[in-house]
Formats: C-alpha cells, sequence, structure tokens
C-alpha cells in the first residue's frame, strides 16, 4: 500500500505493508469494531494504518524500537519535527559517544556515527512527543545506513568510511548514492525529518502505546478485534538482526536472549497466545509457512475457537536478501479465529 504516511516508517525486518489490504478485509469497520489491538507493533504498519481506518488503536512491543515508532506516530498526533527541531539535534555534545566509539566504523561510518551519537544525547534532553519524533529520526538514519539493507556488509562500510567506491562492488555504489551516504548528515536527517512528518495525524481516537511482554499485556487490554504477528518459529530473531540499532539506543552492548517465539515449535507457544486473549473476539494472526502449514496452524486456533478460516499468501519478508529457492518456497498464512 503507497500510501504517504507510511514513509514515516522505519524499514522494518517482517513488516506488514505489503500485506494491509488482506489482513484488513476481516477487519469489521470501526463503528462495529471500534478497539484495534496490535500485540505485536514492530515497524508499526498494521497500527498506522488502522489509525488512519479510524479506529482506537492499542498497541505493545517488547522493543524500545518499536515503542518508539509507538510514541511518535501512534500516540502523538499533532506535533511534527521542524527544521530548528533538526539543528538542536545537530548541538555539540561531550566527548564521543557509543556510535563512535564502539559501532564506527564496522557498522557506521564515522562521521555519520558522530551525527547519532549527538542526536541521540540531543533527543534525550527533550520532552514529550518531539522526543519521540527525535528517536524516530535517529532509528530511520541509522537504518537507512545498512548497505543494501545488512549491518553485516562490514567491508562496504569501511569503503564507505574511506570514499573507496572504485574498489566497492557497482551494486553497492549505486545504492550507496541512492540514499545519499556521501553526502553531509544535515541532508540525510532533514529528508527523514520530513518523511516522518508526513506520518503525523490525528483520527478523533485517544490511541496508545504499551510497552511489555505480550502476555502482560494482553492481560490488561480489552478490544473488539486483534492482529497477532509474532516472530516466526526458525527464523531470525528481532533482537540478532537489531543487535546494532538495540546497542545504539541503549548505549551500551545488549544481550540477546533466546526469544521463545523464534525458538519454541508454534505447537508450543501459540496456544499460550491463544489463553491470553481468550477475552478478545476476533483474531487475525499472520505467520510464516517454515515451521506450520497452513492447515496446521488452522487446527491449533480452531482448539480455541469455534469459526476459523485461513490463506495462503505468497511473499517475501525481505525482498533484498532473500535467495531464490526461499522466494519460491515463501508463505504468509493468514488466519482468522472468531467466537461464532
Ligand atoms: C513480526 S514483528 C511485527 C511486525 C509488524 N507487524 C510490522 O508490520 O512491522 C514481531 C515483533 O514482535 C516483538 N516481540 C517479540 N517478542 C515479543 C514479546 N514476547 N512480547 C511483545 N513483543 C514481542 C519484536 O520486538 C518484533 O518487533
Amino acid at each position: 500500500m503507497a500510501l504517504r504516511i507510511f514513509q514515516a516508517l522505519p524499514a522494518y525486518f517482517g513488516g506488514k505493508r505489503r500485506l494491509l489490504a488482506s489482513i484488513f478485509r476481516h477487519v469489521p469497520s470501526p463503528s462495529e469494531a471500534p478497539v484495534f489491538i496490535d500485540a505485536f507493533l514492530g515497524g508499526g504498519s498494521v497500527s498506522l494504518y488502522a489509525k488512519a481506518r479510524g479506529y482506537q488503536v492499542r498497541c505493545n512491543d517488547v522493543a524500545e524500537r518499536s515503542v518508539i515508532v509507538g510514541r511518535a506516530l501512534i500516540e502523538n498526533d499533532r506535533y511534527t519535527l521542524e527544521y530548528d527541531d533538526l539543528v538542536r539535534l545537530f548541538m555539540w555534545t561531550e566527548g564521543p559517544g557509543y556510535a563512535e566509539k564502539c559501532l564506527a566504523p564496522d557498522v557506521f561510518p564515522t562521521r555519520h556515527a558522530r551525527f547519532l551519537d549527538a542526536a541521540l544525547a540531543n533527543a534525550r534532553k527533550l520532552e514529550g512527543p518531539k522526543r519521540w519524533l527525535a528517536f524516530l529520526l535517529v532509528v530511520k538514519y541509522a537504518l537507512g545506513l545498512r548497505p543494501m539493507g545488512n549491518w553485516g556488509a562490514k567491508t562496504i562500510i569501511h569503503q564507505m568510511e574511506d570514499g573507496d567506491y572504485e574498489a566497492m562492488n557497482p551494486n553497492y555504489v549505486k545504492d550507496v548514492f541512492a540514499r545519499k551516504i556521501p553526502y553531509h548528515p544535515i541532508g540525510l536527517a532533514n529528508k527523514i525529518r520530513e518523511s516522518i512528518n508526513r506520518g503525523v495525524f490525528a483520527n478523533g481516537q485517544e490511541n496508545s502505546v504499551h510497552q511489555g511482554d505480550v502476555f502482560e499485556f494482553l492481560a490488561g487490554v480489552e478490544g473488539d478485534v486483534a492482529y497477532f504477528d509474532p516472530p516466526y518459529a526458525s527464523t531470525q530473531s528481532y533482537e540478532r538482526s537489531s543487535r546494532p540499532l538495540d546497542e545504539l539506543l541503549t548505549g551500551a552492548p545488549v544481550d540477546v536472549s533466546p526469544n521463545p517465539f523464534s525458538t519454541e515449535s508454534p505447537e508450543k507457544i501459540l496456544p499460550k497466545l491463544f489463553e491470553a486473549a481468550a477475552h478478545i473476539p476476533l483474531w487475525i494472526i499472520s505467520y510464516g509457512n517454515k515451521a506450520i502449514d497452513l492447515n496446521g496452524l488452522i487446527d491449533l486456533v480452531r482448539k480455541h475457537r469455534p469459526n476459523v478460516t485461513g490463506e495462503e499468501i505468497h511473499h517475501v519478508h525481505c525482498t533484498g536478501l532473500a535467495s531464490v529457492e526461499s522466494r519460491q518456497k515463501n508463505r504468509e498464512l493468514l488466519v482468522v479465529g472468531r467466537e461464532k
């Protein structure tokens, strides 16, 4: 879906932007089902779309990187980032920060790391929605520095650091210039600022974001529809693939502990989720087909809901990096569980 508001979101691994029409086909209108729960907010595409459609959105994620999106764009419906705010993010700060000391030049070229450190230090001095908008700018900026969407391409980042474009693979050269990485950080940051502001709007509702484990969140939330997009079993965990970003935001090394949604089988972890969501009338579940097939997932849901339907959608998660084989095999499972 190519709405302008989506330009505000970070490029998120596993994001559901291209599946929104399929998902929302199953959601009754806001007059029939006013409260939409997004239990795994991620990059925010589902919540932002639900907000644009007029639902009252209650979303949750365990990760700071996702909660930033929620506070900046789902809860906030009025404040934008002005050019003056951006200039303040560039203000001098004491000494090198975590990005320059520990992440450059393997993850970020040094001059971009310096900007990220200054922007974070200055964002922490802000209050209210502007603080979250500034953090979102940092998140989008950091993600935009990944060569072809990949943190692991150290050699390319070193070549970016040295401006050694002759040695660089030509596909990466194109990518690096398309992202304007060789230019001054203010130009890059200003483009991001403008794109973030496109996602700020009011929908006449009090929308809210919660940061916590999904089981704790579900115990305290009421609503008409719940959308579940957990990490899929047998896929790379979000904690691992987002580690440099999480370290940047924390300003310290982070431990990647195993996430039960990635390590446990769907037959073990999903029933716990369904028990925790028993009080919500309608469920929509997104899942991958690596560890379970459509009929298997329908059978799991049927143990908790009498009326279950499902479909399989051809979908590649991370287009840039997916192999030809995974493109052919990947299916997105979409299952709907109703109370009657
Ligand atoms: C597949 S992503 C969601 C993608 C999202 N629907 C989108 O369109 O961008 C899964 C999210 O679940 C979060 N997560 C993982 N374990 C969690 C838990 N136990 N409780 C809450 N959130 C969790 C991760 O941080 C990640 O952001």
